[in-house]
């Protein structure tokens, strides 16, 4: 029998937080893969380990630093995840959507989700930004959903409807900032996939054939839970690499590769996130 996370252990890390990080967040915002610089944007900062806060899981992997860092993004009091928890590591479903929990029990309202991408739109290129349209569910379809087990109906319903995950009126918000700053953006559908092996030729033509443009390891779980708790999702993907469809002898895909193309992304993902925030009271 597999060991349930309940409100009261959410509860017990947002007590934990809140002791500390002398700030009523907002907005959440979760940096992927690379994209950990995005943090030293954050003004009177304060950081907390992850390995200190109670029950919230650890990244194991490299480019993922592991620091929960509150304070002002373009005045708004933000808490920053620097670096997330895959279920390749060995984690639940259940415990990558831990800090999604507590931020939903913190009153945060809004999650910023970024990730690295590998681009499978034919258009897209290596540190281009793709807003999240839309999103396949891959791993829930294969049965690894964060909202399997008891449901808690006081942080949101059995069956919760995902028809418009990806907030149109941030997207729309994302599009005019991008546009300000003459950052060419994309917008497209992500797919969720469980890693942590790279996918084939023929994975990468099936992906594009049911409809995704970038395909990635991570935030399904956290928008899943995000919006089963009631919170508005903005969803970034930066292209850190693109599919390569056919077999080639030179065509390897690496972590490196894919950190490397945070250096690329982290200057417009930074514009981009800082014109949201400055605008957040419009959104
Ligand atoms: N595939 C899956 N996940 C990824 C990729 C990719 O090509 N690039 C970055 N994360």
């Amino acid at each position: 029998m597999s060991h349930w996370y309940t409100r009261r252990d959410y509860e017990a890390a947002a007590e934990y937080i809140a002791g500390r990080i002398p700030l009523r967040p907002q907005v959440g915002v979760i940096l992927g893969s690379g994209l950990n610089p995005l943090a030293e944007a954050v003004e009177s900062a304060h950081a907390l380990a992850y390995t200190d806060i109670p029950g919230f899981p650890t990244p194991t992997v490299d480019g993922h630093e592991g620091r929960l860092i509150g304070g002002l993004l373009e005045g708004v009091p933000v808490w920053v995840m620097q670096g997330r928890v895959h279920y390749y590591e060995g984690y639940t479903m259940q415990q990558v959507a831990f800090p999604v929990r507590v931020m939903q029990v913190m009153g945060i309202q809004a999650l910023l989700v970024t990730n690295a991408a590998g681009g499978l739109n034919p258009a897209f290129r290596v540190g281009d930004l793709m807003l999240i349209r839309d999103h396949i569910n891959l791993m829930g379809m294969a049965g690894l959903s964060p909202l399997r087990g008891p449901n808690d109906p006081t942080l949101g319903p059995r069956f919760p409807d995902m028809s418009q995950a990806y907030d149109p009126r941030l997207r729309r918000l994302a599009r005019e900032v991008a546009e300000e700053h003459q950052i060419p953006i994309h917008e497209g559908v992500y797919v969720g996939l469980a890693g942590p092996s790279f996918e084939t030729p023929a994975d990468l033509r099936f992906l594009r054939l049911i409809g995704a443009d970038a395909v990635g390891m991570s935030t399904v779980p956290e928008v899943t839970v995000a919006r089963h708790g009631g919170m508005r999702v903005l969803g970034v993907s930066g292209i850190s690499n693109v599919a390569r469809m056919e077999a080639e002898p030179a065509g390897e895909t690496s972590h490196e590769e894919v950190l490397a193309a945070g250096q690329q992304i982290v200057p417009r993902l930074t514009t981009l996130i800082r014109g949201i925030l400055a605008r957040w009271g419009a959104g």
